[in-house]
């Protein structure tokens, strides 16, 4: 038995549809990722964060028409973009769960919200009561896990980026150490697949819906607009991959 996972994330969608970023129009190429999403036949959808681009009510609304085709439980953090009071406000009815722990197959995924209200240029933070929260959870729950924010809290190693991370992503991997049922830490804000294995926990970085970050010598593949499967298995074990949708 299997509990499919589908994170979609950094929608980026604004009031007016027409409006592109970087020029790509993001109300489009959120509407090809998910007619892909559909095809994986996920159970459970996951939103990693900036799913509007300035926060505005509408632009929420466009994202619940958007993903209303897939009818599916639908859990949420923010990101750095997002107005986190409107958020909560507009996601408070069914598809959408306030919970912030997923329970299925045996597995547990813990959401956590890495926005801090203070950032200057979009980075991300935990406060001590959060990492506590964290460590209590761990300890109480041996369960396979897999932890998911937004703000990458490992390096990418591109400079400009590595400045809007995580800020104290020692004391959060500090915080990991030590429960070795921390399979998996999922995260979006990169705008990039990352996929790398650090201190025994699989860390994984998931393409946006709209525009990439591309590194120097990307492939054209890795231009297009994705989302990451994942699929957790009873016996403890997961396969995860993206899957991106091509124009055409
Ligand atoms: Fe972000």
């Amino acid at each position: 038995m299997v509990l499919k996972i589908a994170q979609i994330t950094d929608t980026h969608l604004f009031a007016d549809r027409n409006t592109a970023m970087r020029g790509l129009v993001t109300w489009d190429s959120l509407g090809d990722v998910v007619t892909e999403v559909i095809t994986w036949k996920p159970d459970v959808l996951l939103l990693t964060g900036d799913l509007t681009h300035r926060g505005e009510p509408q632009a929420y609304q466009h994202l619940i028409e958007r993903i209303a085709p897939l009818n599916l439980p639908t859990y949420y953090i923010p990101g750095n973009h997002d107005d986190v009071d409107i958020l909560n406000r507009e996601f408070k009815d069914s598809p959408f769960l306030a919970d912030k722990v997923v329970q299925g197959q045996g597995w547990q995924v813990l959401l956590l919200d890495s926005t801090l209200e203070t950032a200057e240029s979009g980075e991300g933070y935990f406060s001590e009561a959060q990492l506590q929260a964290l460590e209590q959870s761990l300890t109480a729950c041996s369960q396979p896990t897999v932890v998911v924010l937004h703000h990458h809290p490992i390096p990418m190693g591109l400079d400009w980026l590595d400045t809007i991370g995580l800020q104290n992503s020692q004391e959060f991997l500090n915080c990991l150490t030590g429960f070795p049922q921390v399979k998996l830490v999922l995260f979006g804000h990169v705008h990039l697949e990352f996929d790398q294995e650090h201190h025994g926990i699989h860390f994984c970085g998931t393409p946006s819906t709209c525009k990439q970050v591309l590194r120097e010598g990307a492939s054209e593949e890795e231009a297009y607009p994705g989302f990451r499967g994942l699929s957790l298995f009873e016996d403890g074990t997961y396969q995860t991959e993206v899957i991106r949708s091509h124009p055409g």
